[in-house]
């Protein structure tokens, strides 16, 4: 009988090298972007109870009604959930923590989301994101800070054409007029209504403009516009963004038709969009949530934050430069060795070696001298260190340069360290001492 093998679980996808070094470049990036704009790096758990998701993000979305790993435990029946997206659990964080008494707080976090799509191109089950999450600030600067903040990004890592629609969803108040008038315009139309938009009518009309059924399309651009039901304080911060993205010279397109998949938001919302990736073309997206603290029982307190969708910004990168990393990954030395005590002397010498700031690759599960300098020249290192029986013995070793023509010569193990260094970083530290 042949047992077959296991598979990862389906929209749940292996990182292999190649890709994870890439995922690393990035990372680097990022946290030099969010370091250079004063947030902070938050770990929260990545499971939570059920309840939190339900209150946060809305118990009429797509999200929560259908989308959630939610399981009991068996050990004491709480009912959790592996977080479908990291706001909700930033928010309880910070008010299980109080780290409002400390003032505002701007904070990230990354990580993987799970929720349970369909998968396809773009679109996981278990996805990464970098979240970008701002508590305390009421005004609309830090709502353009942290869109002027995602162009950044993007020129960082040297990514073009992807481009920016915003909206204003308004106040509650706003909201629950537009969503009268909606229902009262939905219901006129009835007919031409699909199942998903029928259930939601009374519930949560506003999600049924977020529907991507093509035969709604038209009934959905007729519909009552949210904009029209905007007041003074609400247009005057969508205002205030406008005016800070113009001065920054960000181009932006408002599309009122933009209303976010999840329930926390007001005001500002805000999408990055590429046509480089089919369907899933939504890079990164968020928004104001001024009501989220309130409503998970806290003290009320304004918030801004956004989530870039990691595996599709990698797609991007890939798609703009091809597979290679831009960082050669390659190690600085490869150490080769043949015999006992030769093996115990490379050991120590290639310790010693990343002890002095190198990269080493020690050569492991023997062979001739030959096979390990096909692996030496592979491996894309600079120099091979060469340690026979001749060498051990006498406490020394070959050290031969693998992409110049240069030839091999015998260095004293005590000054292998110098002689590597002078070799590899030579230049460099010349440089340094002028
Ligand atoms: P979201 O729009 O649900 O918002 O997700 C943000 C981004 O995560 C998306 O634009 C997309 O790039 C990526 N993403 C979402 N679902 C998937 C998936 N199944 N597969 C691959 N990528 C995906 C949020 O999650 C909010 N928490 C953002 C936020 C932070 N709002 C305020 N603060």
């Amino acid at each position: 009988m042949t047992s077959q093998t296991i598979q990862a679980v389906r929209g749940m996808n292996d990182i292999l090298p190649d890709e994870a070094e890439l995922w690393e470049e990035f990372d680097q990036v990022a946290r030099d972007w969010l370091r250079a704009y004063g947030y902070r790096p938050m770990r929260m758990p990545l499971v939570e109870p059920t309840p939190l998701f339900a209150r946060a993000i809305g118990a009429v979305t797509d999200i929560v009604e259908k989308e959630m790993y939610s399981f009991i435990d068996a050990l004491n029946g709480e009912a959790l959930t592996l977080r479908p997206e990291g706001t909700a659990s930033c928010a309880r964080a910070v008010l299980q923590h109080s780290l409002l008494h400390a003032g505002p707080q701007r904070l990230w976090y990354a990580g993987p989301m799970f929720r349970h799509e369909r998968p396809q191109k773009g679109r996981y089950r278990q996805f990464h994101q970098f979240g970008v999450e701002a508590f305390g600030y009421a005004g609309p600067d830090i709502d353009a800070e942290q869109i002027v903040m995602c162009a950044r990004l993007w020129e960082d890592l040297g990514l073009s054409g992807i481009r920016l629609e915003i909206n204003s969803l308004g106040s509650a108040e706003e909201r629950q007029r537009h969503r009268a008038e909606l229902i009262a315009y939905f219901e006129r139309h009835h007919a031409a209504l699909d199942a998903d938009a029928q259930r939601r009518l009374h519930a949560n009309p506003l999600r049924i403009l977020d529907s991507k059924n093509p035969h709604m399309q038209d009934l959905i651009e007729g519909a009552p516009r949210l904009m029209d039901f905007l007041g003074a304080d609400s247009l005057d911060h969508f205002k205030g963004v406008q005016t800070l993205l113009g001065e920054a010279g960000i181009p932006y397109r408002i599309n009122p038709r933009l209303v976010r998949g999840l329930d926390y938001y007001n005001l500002t919302v805000f999408e990055w969009i590429t046509d480089q990736l089919g369907a899933q073309g939504t890079v990164c997206a968020g928004g104001r949530y001024d009501g989220l603290l309130g409503q998970l029982g806290g003290k009320p307190a304004p918030a801004c934050g956004f989530a870039v969708g990691v595996e599709r910004l990698i797609a991007l990168l890939k798609e703009t430069f091809g597979d290679e990393p831009a960082r050669s990954t390659a190690p600085d030395v490869y150490v080769a060795h043949q015999g006992e005590l030769a093996a115990r002397t490379a050991f120590r010498v290639a310790d010693m070696l990343r002890e002095a700031g190198c990269d080493v690759l020690l050569h492991c599960g023997g062979g001739s001298f030959k096979s390990q300098m096909k692996r030496a020249d592979a491996s894309g290192a600079l120099l091979a260190v060469i340690i026979g029986d001749e060498e051990a013995r006498e406490d020394s070793a070959s050290l031969k340069p693998l992409r110049e023509d240069a030839p091999q010569r015998r260095v004293p193990l005590d000054a292998l360290a110098g002689e590597v260094g002078d070799y590899l970083f030579g230049d460099e530290q010349e440089r340094e001492g002028q």
